[in-house]
């Protein structure tokens, strides 16, 4: 598949982005022609569309696509007939209003123009551990899974990013119980559970931050004090009990006291910097990485001051970390395909190529029992990487179905791996024999 592409697109300032949001916030009847004129969009839809532009279905697409994002941007790695009848149901739980006609139109129009690129093949690497997979598919067809989480009680979790609510899996009986959240098309992304179990969640299109009490079905909502900060992505929560953020588009950093509800809104310093991964280290400073640049950040949650750290080669797009109990901390470089090593003490990088390769796509990673799990996204089909620090050894392995893309992944409280996958709709649990 071309990652370069895919990066450019996603990097560029895509935007007319506040436009973009104020039109998804608004109802579509809202959006003015000055918008639509904005949003409709010239960023390189013909480049992809010359066999097809004159196909009926490329007006539809137009029309009704581009209101809320350039298909382009996120079409350009390409999908296959069913990836798109998934897309399709994706953008209609998300709030796209076009008829099954038009939808017909659009499909056969998007399945010629935008055919899936050959990914490289996953590369398994045979070693010592083994693991058993358990999958769970969702109720709602195009939900999206974006974050798996294992929650202390044993149960499983998830955010159904299109379907608008969070998921509960208990694992003995495969029973799903939803819960609704108030917003509508709020976006259900990042997820976390606090101390109390409580369970927490980045809107992504709703603008806020979401805090759902399992046991009453409750869903408090805590929207931005500032409404250019429009895409809350992450979430990490701190010692205190504060809710700590990235929101991607806006680059921006967030802090919000449960206890008051005030958030606190940090800018890095380098500008389109889209903050990403985030998570707190031992000493419970908040580590982030930074998709849309080089930088592995840092921030010292007493003086709120923000420490960039760039990385070596300046093609590195960070997308997802985790801070070792040393504090030092591991990246996975999406665009280039490595696994990145940072001492913030010293600022010193080393990197591992993943195994799949360039294009492999690293993406959603945990630290478990001083290993760190990962999964390729860019590989056909998905893997599971395990390495070890010690011995920088890997090990890899086929998620079964395909697992067509894990965004992202966490640990159960018994040290298993857990894995979103958001095309397939399915949850996953790796069962490492410890
Ligand atoms: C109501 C707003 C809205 C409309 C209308 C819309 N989309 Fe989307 N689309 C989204 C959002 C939100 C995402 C998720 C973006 C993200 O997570 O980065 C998305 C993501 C996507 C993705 C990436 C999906 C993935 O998981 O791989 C594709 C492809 C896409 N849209 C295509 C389309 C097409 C084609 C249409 C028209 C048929 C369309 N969109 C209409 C809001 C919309």
């Amino acid at each position: 598949m071309h990652l370069q592409n895919f990066a450019r697109f996603s990097l560029e300032p895509l935007m007319p982005r506040s436009a973009l949001l104020a039109v998804i916030k608004a109802s579509s009847a809202l959006a003015t022609q000055a918008a639509m004129v904005v949003l409709a969009g010239n960023f390189g839809l013909q480049a992809f569309a010359q066999n097809s532009a004159g196909m009926p279905g490329k007006a539809i697409v137009d029309k009704n696509c581009n209101l809320c994002h350039q298909v382009a941007q996120h079409a350009a790695r390409g999908y296959t007939a069913e990836g798109w009848d998934t897309v399709l149901k994706m953008m209609t739980n998300q709030g796209l209003v076009a008829s099954d006609e038009d939808k017909e139109l659009a499909r056969a129009y998007l399945i010629q123009t935008f055919p899936e690129k050959e990914k490289p093949k996953a590369v398994l690497i045979d070693g010592p551990v083994k693991v058993k997979f358990q999958t769970w598919h969702l109720p709602i067809a195009g939900s999206r899974p974006h974050d798996p989480l294992g929650a202390r009680d044993g149960s499983i979790w998830y955010t159904a990013q299109m379907a608008n609510v969070i998921g509960r899996i208990d694992p003995q009986t495969g029973s799903i119980r939803q819960y609704p959240l108030k917003k509508s098309h709020s976006g259900p992304h990042g997820l976390m559970e606090d101390k109390s179990g409580n369970i927490w969640y980045t809107a992504n299109t709703g603008g806020q931050i979401g805090k759902l009490n399992p046991k009453t079905g409750e869903n408090t909502e805590y929207p931005m004090p500032d409404a250019s900060v429009t895409d809350p992505h992450s979430l990490a929560i701190d010692k205190q009990g504060d809710i700590w953020f990235t929101a991607q588009a806006s680059n921006r950093l967030g802090r919000l006291n449960p206890k008051t509800g005030n958030i606190t809104l940090l800018t890095p310093p380098s500008s389109n910097s889209r903050p990403y991964g985030i998570m707190m280290d031992s000493k419970g400073w908040i580590d982030y990485v930074a998709f849309g640049t080089n930088v592995v950040g840092q921030v010292n949650p007493k003086t709120l001051a923000i420490k960039e750290f760039h990385l070596p080669n300046p093609d590195t797009r960070p997308r997802r970390l985790v801070a070792a109990p040393d504090d030092t901390i591991w990246y996975a470089d999406h665009t280039r395909g490595y696994l990145g090593h940072l001492d913030p003490k010293t600022g010193q990088v080393t990197e591992v190529p993943s195994p799949g390769g360039m294009k492999s796509a690293p993406y959603g990673m945990s630290w478990i029992d001083g290993v760190i799990w990962y999964s390729e996204s860019g590989t056909q089909p998905g893997t599971v990487v395990r390495f070890d620090p010690q011995t920088q050894q890997f090990q890899t392995w086929a998620i079964p179905g395909g697992g067509n893309i894990v965004r992202n992944t966490s640990k159960t409280p018994d040290g298993n791996f857990l894995l979103a996958s958001s095309l397939m709709n399915e949850i996953t649990l790796v069962n490492i024999q410890h």
